[in-house]
């Protein structure tokens, strides 16, 4: 039997992802750690306040639950992280070291943490961006990044620590709000045009990034630690896609659902962060590997989006 700890999961990712991760263990089987909340999304589950730069209650949790594996989600995102260079490295860098320090000396079973499309930087080849290439983030977030993936890698080599890891694309979803992230324009616009039937766009509308549903982040996360470690050839971080679009062409498809829905560009310091990363990724390997296969396009997202959020917003107005 696994007992799960969630870290940062009050947060966008780790709310569902705790949600998920209840159905497949069961619900007394899943720890929810958070700096804030709890949050009511995962208000039925067993709930530690945790400050991650905190090694000593990380390792108190872990001893109280017999937790045999950890879901590290606690972060800061890119452009809150350029607000605040020291604490984003701080909290990032040294969160995880205390992670994976924790399910060494633990000899915990399993470590999940996301890298991000972030970890690649200006130099890298940004069409269908291969697993192996060069890599020179210029935000804080991206070194820790690429950082992060290669102390992951490194417990593995040394200390053969299971520890697995995707490289997220900007994640959309209507369940909890995200959190200070350059892909968050794809949920902001959503919410603005349902609400206001207009959208002021930080990024001009040209600027393709890849993007992916939050139900195929979840499944990615789920069959990546569920599939055979013999299968994982690879311990940085695997490149994983689902969805490429610019804020026009979605614009484009939520006007099919919204009659007279407005865009303008207004684009600010994060048009530069998003230009310097990925326009699309070659996710070969984790096909490969352990048979990843998106389930959401454009168009079946932009439905699911339109449709649930709008239920989100009439049951919570000020949403
Ligand atoms: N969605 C993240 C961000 O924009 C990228 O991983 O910061």
């Amino acid at each position: 039997m696994e007992r799960v700890l969630v870290t940062g999961a009050c947060g966008q990712l780790g709310s569902e992802l705790s949600i998920a991760l209840a159905a497949h263990h069961g619900k007394e089987n899943i720890i929810v750690s958070d700096i804030h909340g709890p949050i009511p999304l995962v208000s039925n589950m067993v709930f530690e306040q945790l400050d991650v730069l905190d090694s000593q209650s990380l390792e108190a949790i872990v001893d109280r639950h017999g937790v045999t594996q950890i879901y590290h989600l606690a972060a800061l995102l890119s452009a809150k992280g350029e607000q605040n260079p020291q604490l984003a490295w701080k909290l990032n860098m040294d969160g995880l070291l205390n992670v994976l320090e924790c399910a060494r000396k633990h000899k915990l079973k399993k470590v999940f943490w996301p890298s991000s499309i972030a970890a690649f930087g200006s130099n890298t080849p940004s069409i269908n961006t291969p697993q192996i290439c060069t890599m020179d983030p210029n935000t804080v977030y991206g070194i820790s990044k690429l950082a992060g993936e290669l102390w992951c890698n490194y417990y593995h080599q040394q200390y053969q620590l299971d520890v697995r890891s995707v490289r997220f694309p900007g994640l959309i979803s209507y369940k909890s709000p995200p959190g200070g992230g350059t892909t968050d324009y794809a949920i902001d616009i959503f919410h603005s045009a349902l609400q206001k039937k207009e959208f002021v766009c930080f990024l001009k509308e040209d600027t393709q990034l890849p993007m992916m549903f939050m139900p195929d982040a979840i499944k990615a996360t789920l069959e990546l630690m569920q599939a055979p470690a013999e299968n994982i050839s690879v311990r940085t971080s695997y490149n994983i896609s689902a969805i490429d679009f610019t804020p026009q062409q979605l614009a484009a498809e939520i006007s099919k659902h919204i009659e007279n829905f407005a865009i303008k560009y207004l684009p600010d310091y994060r048009q530069e962060i998003a230009a310097s990363w990925p326009q699309s990724l070659d996710d070969k390997q984790a096909r490969f590997d352990w048979s990843w296969e998106p389930q959401h396009d454009l168009s079946s997202m932009t439905v699911e989006m339109i449709r649930n959020l709008s239920l989100v917003i009439s049951e919570n107005p000020t949403l």
